[in-house]
């Protein structure tokens, strides 16, 4: 079966940091999970879902870490790996073709997992948190910022389709107003996906955070974006 959001992410790739990367509140979110890592220097971070690597570089702007990034789409990778020729990040930052479903790291690698709008993408998501529990040192953190919404349920229930209007209504003006018509326009076709569960679906943090418990995290936290309500931190220990 064709992978629409491989597809979908590969149409995107090239307008990505022109589009999404322009919305503050994407930046926002962005510093807000490095923040909420504790980075230090030295210490390993694994990035879930790097695409053009915005996540990455701010890891590296906060602290003398190092990062390995991994995403299942070529296109974003190749995007990536020319930013961090022209910024000679070379010896910070390994980059990786892999699923997010299919891990592949050895147990205890890392002092921090992070990830950012990705994770949502997996039909199946307990499989990848379990195995970022593993691939964490003991005491080591996982982070995850991700949009607060529940899109699973019947695409004909008109509850579910109005709490998903409820994020798009806020999520769109801010795309217009910041980003302009372009953004505007790759942002409506990203609503439509969520509205028709198109090949994926997003999940409350209620419902990320029953997960990692159920994964075995400890010391679980949800903290909301400061200004956009739809997107939240989640912080889980090893
Ligand atoms: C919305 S972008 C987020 C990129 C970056 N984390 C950020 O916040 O700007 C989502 C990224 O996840 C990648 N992705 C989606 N599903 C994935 C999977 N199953 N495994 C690895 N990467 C995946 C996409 O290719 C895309 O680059």
């Amino acid at each position: 079966m064709k992978d629409i959001t491989k597809t979908w992410f590969k149409n995107w790739s090239n307008e990505y940091d022109n589009t999404l990367g322009k919305v503050k509140r994407h930046h926002k979110l962005l510093e807000t999970v490095v923040k909420e890592s504790k980075v230090k220097r030295g210490d390993k971070v694994l990035d879930i879902g790097c695409g053009t690597g915005l996540l990455t570089l701010k890891f590296l702007q906060k602290a003398a870490c190092s990062v390995t990034a991994i995403d299942n789409s070529k296109d974003m990778l190749m995007l990536f790996k020319d930013k961090i020729k022209k910024l000679h990040l070379k010896d910070k930052i390994t980059y990786k073709f892999e699923d997010a479903a299919s891990i592949r790291f050895a147990k205890n690698s890392f002092d921090i997992v992070a990830s950012t709008v990705t994770l949502h993408h997996l039909k199946n998501k307990y499989p990848t948190i379990k195995k970022i529990r593993e691939i964490l040192k003991p005491g080591g953190r996982f982070i995850l910022g991700d949009i607060d919404m529940d899109t699973t349920g019947k695409l004909t229930d008109t509850k579910r389709l109005l709490r998903i209007l409820g994020y798009l209504k806020d999520e769109l003006v801010l795309a217009l107003s910041e980003g302009g018509v372009e953004t505007f326009k790759r942002m409506y076709d990203n609503g439509k996906k969520h509205i028709l569960n198109d090949g994926e679906y997003c999940i409350s943090f209620k419902q990320w955070k029953a997960l990692c418990k159920k994964a075995g995290f400890s010391k679980i936290t949800v903290k909301p974006l400061p200004d956009f309500k739809w997107f939240k931190v989640l912080v889980a220990v090893k």
